[in-house]
């Protein structure tokens, strides 16, 4: 393995365990310790630590789709095993839930709060949480196709 991939593997596995692990933190242990706060606590500390979470896993995109589209050319572009585009595909629907995330749903969230509209601010937070569980699901179902490359 060259330098170059060596590196470019780090940095999507970092911008991996940046994007899976905060979804898992969110939804496993924020989401349950924050269930009994009144809406008027609740959604604000959601809106400031989305604001902050989403910024990291914009972050982690640009890596992890910069790394990836370098490590494929580097497996052999078009040529590479089917569980490498398995894992593109996936990481880009991926992508596009998170761009649904961050600029459709989080705007609701961010309204609601300013006007002090506590339901419709729950109701969006309730998407975001959905989304994240669809997105953890295709996050470990891609990280399984990862591994199954390795046989290929
Ligand atoms: C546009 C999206 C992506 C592309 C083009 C891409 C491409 C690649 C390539 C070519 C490798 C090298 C495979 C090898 O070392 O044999 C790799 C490794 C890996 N990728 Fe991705 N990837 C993408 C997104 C993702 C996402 C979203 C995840 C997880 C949620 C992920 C998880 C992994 C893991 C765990 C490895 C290490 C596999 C290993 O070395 O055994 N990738 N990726």
């Amino acid at each position: 393995m060259t330098k170059a991939i060596e590196a470019a593997l780090f940095l999507h596995l970092i911008g991996v365990a940046v994007w899976i692990g905060g979804m898992v933190f969110a939804h496993f242990c924020l989401r349950p310790a924050l269930g009994d706060l009144a809406p008027q606590l609740r959604l604000p500390l959601w809106e400031a630590v989305f604001a902050r979470f989403f910024n990291w896993v914009a972050g982690a995109v640009i890596v992890i789709l910069l790394s990836g589209g370098f490590l494929l050319m580097q497996f052999g572009g078009g040529h590479a095993a089917w569980p490498l585009h398995a894992m593109a595909g996936l990481g880009i629907v991926m992508m596009l839930i998170f761009g649904h995330i961050r600029f459709a749903v989080f705007p609701r969230i961010r309204r609601a709060v300013q006007a002090q509209n506590w339901p419709d601010g729950a109701r969006a937070v309730a998407t975001v949480r959905r989304l994240v569980v669809v997105n953890l699901v295709l996050g470990i179902v891609t990280i399984g196709t990862a591994v199954l490359s390795r046989g290929f």
